[in-house]
């Protein structure tokens, strides 16, 4: 609906410049609510319709934006245009603004934002987002965990605009750490303990086998062995891998499902390992794979062919390395998935590893490697339990959950719930999540459970306690009568609520370009404020039923963006709390 109205604004100035509409509208944009009453409702910087040549110079800058101002004729729609430093502000007729907007949140909540005209402007097609791919035996570290929630939101985001997305995860289930692991479980594993506890068993195989090959020679050379019988897909030696790889996936499965993450598919470096000879022959048929001094296989990735920068393919032993598999990989999921774009989610320290990935496969002659991104964040600190070291995902779910059954019971509003463990556990995760989403996704941050879950300041926990109210508001009356008299919220509370609610697709094309959660986040945030104030100043009790009934049609309203826009996040919205 933010359309309806940035064309009405982009048509006035049209007339007024004598330039097309179209062009104008992305340069229009909702202005933000603050504390201070707002200005204006939307707004166009003079700079960038000066750079864009929509508007000759009529002095400095100053004037010029005065002379345009003047020229703007309001309108039904717009009804005042006013001249700001550097930019002109358009006063919307508020009754319309009120009307338009919850008319359509009303007859299409979930299309709201989403199928905005300035959504438009984006590729739309098949995404591919990589995520998670934690390693089989190892730690699910903090890292893994950013990784699991960025890669969802991406693939929500990129699914509620219209693409088609496959999740895939990677998992690292290929390498020498399976000589160490098979051995290993050949002489001390148990099945009875791998059947109760798969993930904690392997685990604790894996570093027990791991300390005696620090001392031990033999232990090394039998790890080597299992890994050969391995490479040489000998039965029994896969035979035990294929049940390592297939419990673990059969476990992760159980808590991305706590944490409300899917897969289409999980695949690993183990799916490719056969396909590293292939890139190796293709690179080596294209010139491109040198042979270097110390006997390994290379590739020259610099500008001007002098080795400064380079690639390792091939170990002097012969044997593929992690970036190997990556190129196989990704020119297999090419031609499997047809995809239209590639994203790959890890921590920054892998940038360098992608970057060399996407110039190989640059040089080998795809064209859309261009179209491959690697969105990368930074390190989690300090993120542990009351057990300590965080070594598997459910530990922090565990965590989180019991954490935020003790502070309910604490609260002195807390309703009575059906199952208050469920409960607790969907807003334990918001609360991960929206830490983790608040700053930059490349920051490092301090991980501080009682920060995280606290009930007041901008956490996951005051967005789900707005979407909780916000519910037992809608609960207590009767609001699926339509509205149709809108007078009633004219107010400044109410205002300031439609203002922000026009902001919604803006906020979505940012994180859409950016891939950054944070737009999203702050907007939610900013919402659950107004509401918070809505709530003091906009009784529905006690007022007369129009204006009861116009304040629960713009609550209803409200309730369904922020859902939505949770959703998004990757965040179940609870009913009560
Ligand atoms: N398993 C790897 C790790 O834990 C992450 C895999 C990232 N994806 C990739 N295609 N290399 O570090």
């Amino acid at each position: 609906m933010a359309c309806f109205f940035r064309r009405s604004a982009a048509l006035q100035l049209a007339k007024a410049c004598g330039q097309n509409e179209e062009t104008l509208i992305p340069l229009i944009s909702v202005a933000p609510v603050n504390r201070r009453q707002c200005v204006a409702d939307l707004r166009v910087s003079v700079s960038h319709l000066l750079q864009s040549g929509a508007v000759r110079p009529d002095g400095d800058l100053q004037n010029t934006t005065h002379t345009l101002a003047r020229q703007i004729r309001p309108d039904a729609v717009v009804e005042e245009v006013i001249a700001g430093r550097g930019v002109i502000h358009f006063r919307l007729n508020k009754l319309l603004l009120a009307q338009k907007l919850l008319d359509q949140l009303r007859s299409d909540p979930d299309g709201f934002g989403v199928q905005s005209e300035i959504l438009r402007r984006l590729r739309v097609g098949r995404t591919l987002v990589e995520f998670s791919s934690p390693n089989i035996a190892k730690k699910f570290h903090a890292g893994h965990l950013r990784s699991t929630i960025i890669g969802n939101f991406i693939a929500n985001l990129k699914k509620a605009l219209g693409n088609e997305v496959i999740r895939v995860n990677y998992l690292g289930d290929w390498g020498m750490q399976f000589g160490l692991l098979g051995s290993g479980f050949e002489r001390f594993g148990s099945q009875e303990k791998l059947r109760r506890q798969p993930l904690e068993h392997l685990f604790e195989v894996y570093v027990q086998v791991n300390r005696e090959a620090e001392s031990d020679a033999s232990v090394c050379s039998a790890a080597a062995q299992f890994f050969r019988r391995l490479e040489q897909s000998e039965e029994q030696a896969l035979e035990l891998w294929r049940h390592f790889r297939e419990i673990t996936i059969q476990e992760y499965k159980r808590i991305y499902q706590r944490l409300g993450v899917e897969f289409d598919h999980y695949s690993g470096e183990s799916f490719h390992r056969a396909q590293t000879q292939t890139v190796l022959d293709e690179l080596k048929s294209r010139g491109l794979l040198k042979t270097s001094q110390k006997g390994t296989g290379v590739v020259d990735l610099s500008e001007t062919g002098d080795m400064s920068n380079y690639a390792t393919l091939v170990r002097s032993d012969g044997t593929s390395l992690y970036i190997t598999r990556d190129v196989a990989a990704a020119l297999d999921r090419k031609q499997r998935f047809g995809f239209d774009e590639m994203i790959y989610v890890t921590d920054k320290s892998q940038s360098v590893h992608f970057q060399q990935l996407f110039h190989i496969l640059q040089a080998m002659g795809q064209q859309w490697a261009d179209r491959c991104h690697h969105v990368a964040f930074g390190l989690v600190q300090g993120m542990s339990t009351r057990r300590g070291e965080v070594l598997f995902l459910e530990d922090v779910l565990e965590e989180a959950q019991s954490r935020m059954i003790h502070n309910m019971r604490q609260s002195r509003t807390s309703k009575e719930l059906e199952d208050p463990d469920l409960t607790a556990e969907r807003i334990g995760i918001s609360a991960l999540i929206v830490q983790d989403f608040k700053g930059p996704l490349i920051s490092d941050y301090r991980f501080e459970w009682d920060k995280v879950l606290q009930a007041q300041g901008d956490t996951g926990v005051f967005l789900q306690y707005t979407h909780a109210r916000l519910c037992s508001l809608l609960r207590q009356q009767d609001c699926e009568s339509s509205c149709s008299d809108f007078s009633p919220l004219l107010d400044s509370r109410s205002v300031s609520l439609l203002q922000h609610l026009l902001r919604y697709d803006e906020v979505l094309l940012q994180c859409a370009t950016d891939l950054q959660p944070r737009h999203l986040v702050n907007f939610l945030m900013t919402l659950s404020h107004l509401v918070a104030s809505a709530h003091r100043e906009l009784p529905v009790k006690g007022s007369s039923a129009a204006v009861a009934q116009a304040r629960l049609c713009l609550f209803s309203s409200v309730r369904s963006v922020l859902a939505n826009g949770m959703r998004i996040l990757g965040i179940t919205p609870v009913e009560k709390m």
